[in-house]
C-alpha cells in the first residue's frame, strides 16, 4: 500500500514509524514532515491546508490511502477534497470535523446523544460571560469555541482573569468544573462501527506537578493500571458510539479518529472535549503498544470496511513519551537551537527508547545538523515491562538530548508508576 501521511508533529512521526513497520506499506510519503520523520518517509512540500494541493499531490504519488494528523487540515475541508479525488482518506470530512472545531457544536451533539459532559452555556456577551461564571462559580472553564492548539482553554479561580480571557473569544463556553483524574480514549471509526485504542493519560500543564498553563500536552502514558478495566466498554456504550450514531443520523457521519478526552469524576464519566483526530502525545505511547499493522486499521475506516476487521491485538508492555520543549514554550518559542544527542539515542537506547521529532527542521542544507523549529520539539518514546521501566528508559534517552534553553516535566507517568 503507498501511503501518504500530512503533517509535521510527533503525532505524524509516530504514524509514520509504525507504518514503516507494517509489511503491507510498501511507499510510506509525509507532507511536509519533519527532519525525523525523513528518515522513515519520503517528504514533500505542501501546504497542509490546502485540500485542493493535498489532492494533487496525493494523486501525483499514486497514494492509495491518505491520512490527515492535524485538526487545522481537517477543519479546513482537506479529507472531503482528497476524498472527491477518489482517494480512501484517513480523517474525517469538514463538517463532521466541527466536533473538535466548534465546542458548541460538540456540547449540541453531546446534548443529542445523551452522552454525559459538563453542564455548560455558551456566550457572546461580557453580560452572558459574567452571569455563567457566577452561575458555576469557582473553580471557572472558560474556553474559547475555536480551534486554539489546546491553549483555548483556562481554568482559574480567579474571576477577572476568566472574564479576561472570555473578553478576548468572539464566542466562549463557559462550564462547570470537573474533578477528577483524565483519560484520553481514541477509537477508530468508519462512521458505522467503532473500535476503541487502549486509554492514555496526557500532562497538559507545563511544569511538573500539574502547574504552568496549559499546553498541548508534555508527556503521556500507557496503559492506566489505576483505572476501571471495564472503562474502555463503558465509553464505548456511553460517549463513542453514540456520538458516532448521531453524528451519522444527522447526515454528516464521522470517520477517522475520535479523541474522547475524559474527566473520571464521583459522579461517573465525563466527556471534557472531542477532538477529531489522534491526540499528541498519546499517539506516541498508544502507537508503541499496537501488535495489529497500522495501515490495514486505517484503510479499513477510510474505507467503510471496519466492521470486518479482526480485533486488534496489544502489546502487554507500558509505554511513556516525555516531550521535550522550547524555550519560553507554550509562549512564543525560541527556534533554531541546535539538537544534540540523537545519535546516541539511536545507538544506546534503541529499540526500547526512540525519539519522535515534533518541531524540528534540518540546518540549512547540513543535513548533519537537527535544530529546533517550533514549540514542542521531540517526543522521547520507551516501551518497557511495566510504567517503571518504561519511564527509566524514557528519562535516560531524555537525559542524553541537548538543546539549549529546552525544558521537560520530569514526572510523566510518575504516580501510576508508583502506583498512587
Ligand atoms: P480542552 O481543550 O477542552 O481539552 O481543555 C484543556 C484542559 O483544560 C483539559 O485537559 C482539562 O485539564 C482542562 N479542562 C477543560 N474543561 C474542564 C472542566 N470542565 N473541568 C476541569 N478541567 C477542565
Ligand atoms: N494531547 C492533547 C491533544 O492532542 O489535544
Amino acid at each position: 500500500m503507498n501511503v501518504l501521511v500530512i503533517g509535521s508533529g510527533a503525532r505524524e512521526h509516530a504514524l509514520c514509524r509504525s507504518l514503516s513497520l507494517d509489511p503491507a506499506v510498501t511507499a510510506l510519503h509525509c507532507a511536509p514532515g519533519n527532519a525525523g520523520i525523513a528518515e522513515a518517509a519520503e517528504l514533500h512540500q505542501v501546504d497542509a491546508l490546502d485540500g485542493e494541493a493535498v489532492a494533487a499531490l496525493a494523486v501525483e504519488l499514486g497514494a492509495e490511502l491518505v491520512i490527515v494528523g492535524p485538526e487545522a487540515p481537517l477543519v479546513a475541508g482537506v479529507a472531503d477534497a482528497v476524498r472527491d479525488a477518489g482517494i480512501p482518506v484517513f480523517g474525517p470530512s469538514k463538517e463532521a470535523a466541527q466536533l473538535e472545531g466548534s465546542k458548541a457544536f460538540a456540547k449540541d451533539v453531546m446534548a443529542a446523544a445523551g452522552v454525559p459532559t459538563a453542564r455548560s452555556y455558551v456566550c457572546t456577551t461580557p453580560e452572558e460571560v459574567a452571569a455563567a461564571l457566577d452561575a458555576f462559580g469557582a473553580p471557572y472553564v472558560v474556553k474559547d469555541d475555536g480551534l486554539a492548539a489546546g491553549k483555548g482553554v483556562v481554568v482559574t479561580d480567579d474571576l477577572e482573569a476568566a472574564a479576561a480571557h472570555a473578553a478576548g473569544c468572539e464566542r466562549v463556553v463557559i462550564e462547570e468544573f470537573l474533578d477528577g483524574p483524565e483519560v484520553s480514549l481514541f477509537a477508530i471509526t468508519d462512521g458505522v462501527s467503532v473500535v476503541p485504542l487502549q486509554p492514555a493519560q496526557d500532562f497538559k500543564r507545563a511544569l511538573d506537578g500539574d502547574e504552568g498553563p496549559n499546553t498541548g500536552g508534555m508527556g503521556a502514558y500507557s496503559p492506566l493500571p489505576w483505572a476501571d478495566p471495564k472503562l474502555v466498554a463503558e465509553v464505548l456504550e456511553t460517549v463513542l458510539q453514540p456520538t458516532v450514531d448521531e453524528m451519522r443520523h444527522r447526515g454528516t457521519p464521522f470517520s477517522g479518529l475520535l479523541y474522547a478526552g475524559l474527566a473520571i469524576t464521583g459522579r461517573g464519566v465525563r466527556v471534557i472535549e472531542f477532538n477529531a483526530r489522534f491526540g499528541d502525545p498519546e499517539t506516541q505511547v498508544v502507537l508503541a503498544r499496537l501488535k495489529t499493522p497500522l495501515a490495514g486499521v486505517l484503510k479499513a475506516a477510510a474505507t467503510g470496511d471496519l466492521a470486518d476487521l479482526p480485533a486488534l491485538r496489544w502489546s502487554d508492555d507500558a509505554a511513556v513519551t516525555v516531550v521535550i520543549a522550547s524555550h519560553n514554550y507554550p509562549g512564543t518559542p525560541r527556534t533554531g537551537d541546535p539538537i544534540t544527542g540523537l545519535a546516541e539515542v539511536a545507538a544506546e537506547d534503541a529499540p526500547h527508547a526512540y525519539v519522535l521529532h515534533a518541531g524540528t527542521t534540518y540546518d540549512g542544507d547540513d543535513r548533519d545538523t537537527v535544530v529546533s523549529a517550533g514549540g514542542r520539539v521531540l517526543s522521547v518514546t520507551a516501551t518497557g515491562t511495566d510504567l517503571t521501566e518504561a519511564r527509566e528508559r524514557a528519562y535516560k534517552a531524555v537525559g542524553r538530548i541537548g538543546l539549549d534553553g529546552s525544558q521537560h516535566r520530569t514526572d510523566i507517568a510518575a504516580k501510576a508508576a508508583a502506583g498512587a
